[in-house]
């Protein structure tokens, strides 16, 4: 149990019972029960097939699939799917607007993108036909559109930074390069988009982490969907949770501005670190609320983007793309020596995602077009066997006194 406040008095034979299980940020409290995934210190499982086997074996629409029906498609039932999601990638003419009107704020760098997507799904979830309607059935033709549709929000938003003409969605290409295309207007290589594939497939679900606690919160009030996914974006955003993945980007650039080229491999970035250190600074992509020998996800998004790194080539940042990998190595090891904490899957995907070339702010967006499958998954479960979800909370406030003393 993690230190908490200082217990007031309860009030109450409940409350008596209920401070005993108090825990600050509900660490190791168990909030509910779930089909959907399992996270054990020494494996992930979605729907009982571990991130391995599926990492290895199996592609974003695939998994999608596992999570929103729950079970592995058929081959028919694949290619239906994925015709389904095809079909429905192009966005309402309202939407794209709100996107074009937003283009001056996103290029000034006052809008981000996390805060546009929020607000697009939201324009979405009004305008569709089934807003209201909370059946499974409805649910589930509510979560396939917006697994379609947020890539496209997100390729708009990043054409509208840009200044370029929005790239409408290629339907000959699958779920994971469409969206790399329609950010980018360049068809991405087979190794590229199996890369942010499986970045996709690592990143859709995770449990009862804060963004898909808040989606069950939201969905157990019976709100909708659209709603919950609202919330979701917005708990996702924040640095300590999948904003991470931008921030540890940012932090591995702030080292390399301080040591330079040559500094990397040498005691300059233990310094740095020592300083980071000695500041009580949070150095982003490292920790878990649950792993604690480590993110199951980190290493296989690790290996592909090293691999990756060392067949692009080129500079981004100004650094040959293997160095930002050399970086990163340096400085986890560094934590592990100095701190024994491990990467979670945001330190990879930061330089994996730099090294590929897609801008810093369309990280945690790209979490989103993944983790809106977890998140759907969660609704439709907490939507067929609800129960509000309404804690209790300890009182810690003034006793009792009265208004006209
Ligand atoms: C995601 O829950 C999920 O499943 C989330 C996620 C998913 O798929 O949905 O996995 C995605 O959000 C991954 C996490 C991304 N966030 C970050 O990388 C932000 C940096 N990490 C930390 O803020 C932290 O590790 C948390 C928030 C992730 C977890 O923190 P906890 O469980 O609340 O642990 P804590 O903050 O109490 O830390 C325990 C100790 C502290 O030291 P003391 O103050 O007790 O001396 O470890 C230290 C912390 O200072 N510590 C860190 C650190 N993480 C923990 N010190 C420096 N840098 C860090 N990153």
């Amino acid at each position: 149990m993690s230190a908490a406040a200082p217990a007031a008095k309860p009030t109450s034979a409940a409350k008596s019972d209920a401070a005993a299980a108090f825990a600050r940020g509900l660490e190791g409290v168990i909030g509910g029960q779930t089909s959907v995934c399992s996270i054990e210190q020494d494996k992930l499982i979605y729907r009982g097939y571990e991130i391995h086997d599926l990492a290895a074996h199996a592609t974003f629409e695939q998994v999608a699939f596992l999570l929103l029906e729950g079970h592995k498609p058929s081959a028919d039932e694949l290619a239906r799917f994925k015709k389904e999601i095809v079909a429905e990638r192009a966005i309402p003419a309202s939407v794209a607007k709100f996107l074009t009107d937003a283009a001056p704020q996103l290029k000034a760098g006052t809008a981000v993108p996390m805060d546009v997507l929020r607000t697009a799904v939201g324009l979405l979830g009004h305008q569709d036909p089934d807003c209201q309607d909370n059946s499974a059935a409805a649910n589930l033709r509510k979560s396939k559109r917006l697994l379609a549709r947020i890539p496209t929000i997100i390729g708009h938003m990043q054409n509208a930074i840009d200044g370029r003409a929005f790239v409408q969605p290629d339907a000959a290409l699958d779920h994971a390069a469409n969206l790399l295309y329609m950010m980018t207007g360049r068809r991405p290589t087979t190794e590229e988009a199996r890369v942010i594939d499986v970045s996709l497939i690592l990143y859709a679900e995770h449990e009862f982490n804060a963004s898909t606690f808040t989606c069950r919160v939201i969905a157990g009030t019976l709100s909708d969907l659209h709603g919950a996914v609202c919330g979701g974006i917005a708990a996702l955003k924040g640095p300590l949770h999948g904003g991470a993945n931008e921030m540890a980007m940012e932090m591995l650039k702030e080292i390399f501005a301080s040591v330079g080229e040559a500094g990397i491999g040498t005691p300059k970035v233990d310094a740095w670190m020592e300083q980071a250190f000695a500041s009580k600074r949070k150095l982003m992509g490292f920790g878990h609320r649950v792993y604690k020998n480590g993110d199951h996800r980190a290493g296989i998004l690790h290996t592909l983007g090293r691999n990756l790194a060392s067949r692009l080539g080129g500079t981004p940042g100004g650094l040959a793309a293997t160095r930002w990998f050399d970086l990163g190595e340096q400085v986890q090891k560094i934590m592990l020596t100095k701190k024994n904490i491990h990467p979670n899957v945001d330190f990879p995907c930061g330089m994996t995602y730099f090294v590929m070339g897609i801008p810093v702010p369309q990280y945690t967006p790209i979490f989103v077009a993944a983790r809106i499958t977890g998140w759907c998954a969660h609704i439709m479960e907490q939507h067929a066997d609800n129960r509000l979800i309404r804690p209790l909370s300890i009182y810690t406030g003034p006793a009792e006194r009265r208004w006209n003393g």
